[in-house]
């Protein structure tokens, strides 16, 4: 099994998902034996922004493309490939401003490549990379459970009801780790504990 593991907090040691990532990447290991784990640090480095440039440096041939345009479309290329061979990703989805990091946006810009990782039809967008279980380690300093923003960014989805081929799993979205020690502690205590029932 390949593991893609991604983090794009900004907080280093103090992250909160940061921390969830790596429980479940352990836990996963423990139990996965032999499996094969990727790390990518987008708060470290962004892999470069999605712009005019890249969009054409990846449209054209690789013969015809300048040295500047080649590097930076091998290295998105190279992150659009983590994603096509990971059967499972491990994703630290922290709240920033109400949305996710720019970092993970720029990710999800990079893999998503009509063509490559999915294609339209008349239905909608359907994936062509595969079999794929997406578990998110969202995070929130403040309490959003019934708020729009709740709904979107930890609420994930319902797996029952996600793509057939994208199962998408909540962590259980540690929120209220801005709203003092107590709270900080038991929402990530009962994230911690839902780790092992998730990745079984
Ligand atoms: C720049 C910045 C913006 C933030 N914006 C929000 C926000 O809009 N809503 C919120 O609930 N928490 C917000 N927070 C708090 C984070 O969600 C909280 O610190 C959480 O633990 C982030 O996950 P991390 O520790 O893995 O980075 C923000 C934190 C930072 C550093």
């Amino acid at each position: 099994m390949n593991i893609l593991h991604i983090d794009s907090s900004i907080l280093g040691d103090a992250s909160a998902s940061r921390g969830l990532t790596r429980d479940l990447v352990d836990t996963l290991v423990r139990t996965h034996p032999g499996a094969d784990v990727v790390y990518r640090d987008l708060g470290a480095s962004v892999a470069g922004h999605l712009d005019g440039e890249l969009l054409a440096a990846r449209s054209t041939p690789a013969e015809l493309r300048s040295a500047e345009s080649r590097a930076r479309a091998e290295a998105a290329d190279a992150v659009t490939r983590e994603f096509f061979d990971a059967d499972l990703i491990v994703l630290g989805a922290p709240m920033y401003n109400f949305g996710i990091p720019s970092q993970l946006k720029t990710w999800i810009d990079l893999v998503a490549v009509a063509g490559i990782t999915f294609r339209y039809t008349e239905a909608g967008p359907r994936g062509l990379a595969g079999d794929k279980r997406v578990i998110i380690a969202a995070t929130a300093g403040g309490q959003h459970a019934g708020l729009p923003s709740g709904a979107a960014h930890l609420d994930i989805g319902d797996p029952e009801e996600a793509e057939e081929e994208l199962q998408v799993v909540d962590v259980g979205g540690a929120e209220g780790l801005s709203t003092g020690a107590a709270q900080r502690e038991s929402a990530l205590a009962a994230a911690r504990n839902s780790v092992e029932a998730i990745v079984a």
